[in-house]
């Protein structure tokens, strides 16, 4: 096995030191002889460049680890980049969840306004690294799971059609080892899925065992009565609110009962639910800000200070063995079947075929084979069509600079109630955004 060169773009971020440390662990499945760190942000990469670097030299001296802020040394000689980026950080986000919050729409970091106000913000960002690869790398693929990965994967379909970039989401990965949990198997490896939609906003329709047996019925019979909350040992999802989304699951799966739901779609069925039980003034950013990131950055500084990383840990979890899953797959040709985000062409019948939808895949050394997953549902393919316009228009607003089409963008997202109030919050987000997006007329 050809031992495998990575660079992870957004080295700065919370989920670089676990996944560095997962890298460490998987040797035997994904050998490696490189990994580079690379953030546009010094004071970000300096600490948790720092800690890696240590951690890695405690346990695996044999992989070459270097950290930096330039493009060039980071992107030369890699055969993959895993993007994380958080354009304008944890701030920003405090901004995209407050501001529509302020005017009675639900706050989110990736759904509604605010997921739109991110993807106006992520989509250079994720472009200047995708060209960074391909012009000291041009053979190297880009795994990314930068956010709001819909419209992220929209803006490369539009922008860079030919471009080696995958686009994938951790949140049915973590559902599915929710499934395997309450079914009482060992992994979710052990199940075999059939799946469809958008990024964060699709629909399971079978669930079985690797021999066939159709495991669906048992899932249903829990999940009518306690959602996806079964104790969890994922460190994130131990969290009061992603618990509270998780129990919150029962009532999106009331809505369709034959299938079970992707626990963001909580946002689009019940948004006045969602805008009664949040505070204007405290949000998921600011949780996060006190917990993880405070956190690593704090673990970071406490390694570099001993000069050892030995008994102290970063957490891992769903997030950092999908991507290894995927890697593995184009590298060695595996053929494994994951979910991920690829142009619709056929894969749902009766869908547009320039849809961005989130279907399974068999990935190779070619890339993903999207599997067909036959005709869906007025319900589903109306919700689909709604939510999968807002996503073009945000790119068509991003590539003409068009206010109009923005507007027209946050208005058509059922987070929503009218245009008057998609443009007072557009106004607003303008207003907080001006460092970040292009200007708009
Ligand atoms: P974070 O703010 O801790 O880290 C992001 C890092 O990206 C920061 O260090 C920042 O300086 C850096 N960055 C920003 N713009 C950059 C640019 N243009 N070039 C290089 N680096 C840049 O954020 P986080 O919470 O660790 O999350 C990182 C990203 O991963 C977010 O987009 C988040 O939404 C996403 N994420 C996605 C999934 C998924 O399922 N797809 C799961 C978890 C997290
Ligand atoms: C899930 C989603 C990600 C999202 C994350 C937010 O993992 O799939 O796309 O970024 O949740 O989690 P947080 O803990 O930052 O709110
Ligand atoms: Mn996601």
């Amino acid at each position: 096995m050809k031992k495998q060169r990575i660079v992870i773009a957004g080295g700065g971020s919370t989920y670089t030191p676990g996944i560095v440390a997962m890298l460490a662990d998987n040797m035997e499945r994904f050998p490696i002889a490189e990994i580079k760190l690379y953030d546009d942000l010094a004071e970000r990469q300096e600490p948790i460049g720092a800690a890696c670097e240590i951690l890695l030299r405690e346990k695996n001296p044999d992989i070459q680890f270097s950290y930096t802020t330039d493009p060039e040394e980071a992107f030369t000689n890699v055969d993959f980049c895993m993007a994380h980026i958080r354009v304008g950080l944890y701030a920003m986000r405090e901004q995209d969840e407050k501001i529509p919050l302020k005017h009675g729409v639900v706050g989110q970091e990736t759904c509604g306004p605010g997921g739109i106000a991110y993807g106006m913000r992520s989509i250079p960002g994720v472009l200047e690294i995708l060209d960074y690869l391909e012009t000291y790398s041009p053979d190297a693929w880009m795994l990314n799971y930068s956010n709001p990965a819909a419209i992220v994967a929209e803006a490369t379909r539009r922008l860079r059609p030919d471009s080696k970039i995958i686009n994938i989401c951790d949140m049915p990965i973590a559902i599915e080892s929710i499934f395997a949990d309450i079914l009482g198997l060992p992994s979710r490896k052990d199940l075999v899925v059939r799946y469809y939609g958008l990024n964060h906003f699709g629909w399971w329709t079978s669930v079985t065992d690797q021999a066939g047996n159709n495991l669906m019925p048992r899932l249903q019979e829990f999940v009518a009565k306690d959602g996806y909350a079964f104790e969890t040992e994922d460190f994130q999802h131990k969290h009061p609110s992603w618990q509270a989304t998780f129990k919150k699951a029962k009532d999106v799966y009331a809505l369709d009962p034959k299938t079970l739901p992707n626990t963001y779609l909580k946002y689009y069925l019940y948004p006045d639910y969602e805008v009664a039980h949040s505070n204007p003034n405290f949000t998921r950013a600011n949780e996060v800000m006190a917990t993880r990131e405070k956190d690593v950055f704090n673990l970071s500084r406490e390694i570099i200070a001993k000069g050892t990383a030995v008994g102290t840990s970063f957490h891992a979890g769903a997030h950092a063995t999908f991507i290894i899953d995927l890697a593995c797959a184009i590298a060695f040709n595996t053929k494994e079947r994951m979910l991920l985000i690829v142009p619709n062409n056929g894969a749902i019948e009766n869908f547009g075929k320039d849809a961005m939808v989130e279907v399974p895949c068999l990935v190779g050394n070619q890339g993903p084979e999207p599997l067909t997953m036959g005709t869906i549902p007025t319900f589903q393919k109306g919700l689909m069509e709604q939510q999968v316009a807002v996503e073009k228009l945000v790119v068509e607003a991003y590539i003409e600079g068009s206010y109009q089409k923005l507007w027209q963008a946050m208005t058509l997202s059922k987070t929503v109630p009218s245009a008057s109030v998609a443009q007072a919050i557009l106004d607003d987000l303008i207003e907080a955004n001006r460092e970040f997006w292009p200007e708009l007329s």
